[in-house]
């Protein structure tokens, strides 16, 4: 119900100014916002049920109770005039796309021909889509296995598997083994773009929870350092490296400070998944888009560029840092790196391609946009690889 309020929120907020002679207090107003946004859902419970169920929840706290009735009057209302509440938000562009003003209007720059298909993939429930551990047997091996466990899957990229339907992991065959992990599509293209060899000195730069420390390991035996700054995310690579049987040097650190824990000796790939707005991952989170304020971007979009900038001494010549973010603002993607590389001729941003089992064409790589096809279900994300010329 809380993941659904955060997508209707937008819709919500506009109904209940026109609903309220005035502002109710905090907890009512969450609950009134909660009742609408049932209300509005598009598979709805029986709106009476609904109502009656948020004005006991009212009735039983005793701040609340004298406000049942207002909270049922205003809900009922909306029942009863519903088609002209709706009708009279259609030029609010917040109510239409459940997003705020200015981030609405920045997609809308960034993206003049997809802004609307990236607001409404927001809205969608996410895939649950796995990452088989090749060290442990191939995708077909596991989709196998997930057959005779009655789990229907489709494979849609090297190591990646969609579920048909989300379910805990402990469902999943061999999962506590480190036989698979949950990651999405978006997230496994790093390690595949990032391609590391054996015996190569990597650096991932960003590294908690593990998700793609993970996946770099499976791939290569590589020579790994995971840095991150938080201490208690740290925790959860050590716990992720322990299940899937793989070793990493795990520091706590600042990519932004490698004096602090650099010892001098350049690595031949770096992984910088750099902290962003995550508004490329909405669906996931879908309370983001109204934690996150406009000048976020520009402060996030700052300190990327700063980490590049500190880490570019750390590559070796002819070596590749790959740049990410699960971002879908430009300002978080393209212009960090275009920025990045105007002031340094021993950058070169390298295409990356992608290309999948029947797909003719290869796709271009960078800003990838959240798409809900069958076959390139995966959330929003920006790469970049950009080579040290020797
Ligand atoms: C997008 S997440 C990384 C996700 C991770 N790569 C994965 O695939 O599981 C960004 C991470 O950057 C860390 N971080 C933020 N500022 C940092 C800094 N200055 N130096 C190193 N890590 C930092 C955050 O703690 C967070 O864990």
């Amino acid at each position: 119900m809380a993941h659904g309020a955060m997508r209707r929120l937008g819709t919500a907020q506009a109904l209940a100014q026109r609903l309220n002679a005035r502002p109710p207090a905090p907890e009512l107003a969450a609950l009134q916002l909660l009742g609408l946004s049932e209300l509005l859902a598009p598979a709805r419970r029986h709106e009476a049920v609904v109502v009656d169920q948020l004005v006991s929840a009212a009735r039983s706290r005793p701040a609340l109770a004298p406000a049942a009735s207002f909270l049922n009057a205003t809900l009922r209302r909306f029942l009863r005039e519903r088609d002209a509440l709706l009708a009279a938000l259609a030029d609010d562009p917040q109510a239409r796309w459940n997003h705020p003003a200015w981030w609405i209007d920045q997609l809308r720059r960034d993206h003049p021909r997809h802004w609307e298909s990236v607001l409404a993939a927001a809205d969608e429930r996410p895939p649950m889509t796995l990452r088989v551990n090749r060290r442990r047997g191939s995708v077909a091996d596991y989709l196998a296995r997930l057959a005779e466990a009655g789990l229907a899957a489709t494979p849609i990229g090297p190591d990646a598997v969609l579920l048909a339907q989300p379910r805990e992991v402990t469902a999943l065959p061999g999962f506590a083994q480190g036989d698979v992990s949950v990651q999405d599509l978006a997230a496994q293209i790093a390690a595949v773009a990032l391609d590391p060899q054996p015996g190569e000195r990597v650096l991932d730069a960003c590294a908690a929870p593990g998700g793609k420390t993970a996946h770099l390991l499976e791939r290569a035996d590589c020579r790994l350092l995971a840095i991150d700054t938080d201490a208690s995310r740290l925790q959860r690579v050590h716990e992720n490296l322990q299940r899937l049987s793989l070793q990493a040097e795990v520091r706590q650190g600042d990519a932004s400070r490698p004096a602090d824990w650099w010892d001098g000796r350049p690595f031949q790939r770096i992984l910088l998944d750099a902290p962003c707005s995550a508004s490329g991952i909405v669906r996931r989170h879908p309370d983001i888009r109204w934690l996150r304020r406009r000048r976020d971007i520009a402060t996030l979009a700052e300190r990327q560029w700063q980490m590049l900038a500190a880490l570019w001494g750390l590559l070796e010549p002819g070596g590749t840092l790959l740049f990410a973010t699960c971002s879908v603002f430009r300002a978080e993607g393209e212009r960090v790196v275009e920025r990045f590389c105007a002031g340094r001729p021993d950058a070169q941003q390298q295409p990356l391609f992608w290309r999948w089992q029947g797909q003719t064409a290869a796709h271009r790589l960078s800003q990838l946009l959240p798409h809900a096809a069958a076959d390139r279900n995966h959330d929003g994300f920006f790469y970049a690889s950009i080579r040290k010329r020797q």
